[in-house]
């Protein structure tokens, strides 16, 4: 099974039957992590300080979210901006965002996303700008990122802290027994992708930070 299909299982499990079957993070050594499917519940008191950041920062534009989950900071989102849609690669966890809070909502894989739509701001919440394998292809998701935004607007990330310049993982993920096919996720240090982003004429500005990440504003040069 693809592993954001697995993902989106375990979500919906929780929405809708309060099944709590933690769901384990799976390295390449087979060392695991839990990743608390609660996390993808929360709502904004629980929000670490650098995601209140990032909902801080959104003012009252269109906004296109990228790999909402379950969407959990809707209410946030909402209270923000006039006109809103979220995309996510994978079905079921659509389908609690959908059950949810019903609103413009579509499955889709933003590699290749296709639409002639621009939007003033891109949310991209804890993913690193990085499910992929290679440099190359963050090069590709940042164009096609930017072909999504409006001039004068922005993108606002959160992203991962690290001291190697780049690092790739081959990850599975673990439910109810099933792991899943593996992915691969790439790190890269903050400077490298400031070198990527200027070869895209984009720049960028931290806007807060801890001791793991980063909340990120991105905007045309
Ligand atoms: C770590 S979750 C982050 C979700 C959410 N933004 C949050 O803050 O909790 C990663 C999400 O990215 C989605 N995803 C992965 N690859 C994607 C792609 N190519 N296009 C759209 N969504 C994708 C997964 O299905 C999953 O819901």
């Amino acid at each position: 099974m693809q592993a954001m299909e697995l993902f989106g299982e375990a979500m919906y499990d929780y929405h809708k039957w309060n099944l709590i079957w933690e769901m384990e993070i799976v390295m390449e050594d087979w060392t695991r992590y839990i990743d608390w499917v609660k996390w993808y519940f929360r709502d904004y008191k629980d929000f670490d300080s650098i995601e209140k950041t990032l909902f801080n920062n959104i003012s009252w534009k269109s906004l296109l979210d990228i790999w909402c989950a379950t969407w959990y900071y809707f209410p946030e989102i909402e209270k923000r901006v006039e006109n809103f849609e979220w995309i996510d690669i994978s079905k079921k966890a659509i389908l609690v965002a959908q059950e949810r809070w019903y609103k413009n909502v579509k499955v889709a894989d933003i590699m290749n996303y296709k639409t002639n739509k621009k939007y003033d701001i891109l949310t991209l919440v804890w993913n690193n700008l990085s499910i992929w394998w290679t440099i190359e292809w963050t090069h590709k998701l940042i164009e096609i990122l930017k072909w999504l935004l409006n001039n004068n607007w922005k993108m606002l990330c959160i992203f991962r802290k690290i001291e190697e310049e780049y690092f790739i993982s081959k990850i599975r993920l673990e439910y109810k027994s099933i792991i899943s096919e593996p992915f691969y996720w790439i790190r890269i240090r903050i400077d490298l992708l400031e070198n990527i982003l200027n070869e895209h004429w984009l720049k960028l500005k931290i806007l807060d930070e801890n001791d793991y990440w980063y909340c990120l504003e991105i905007k045309k040069i």
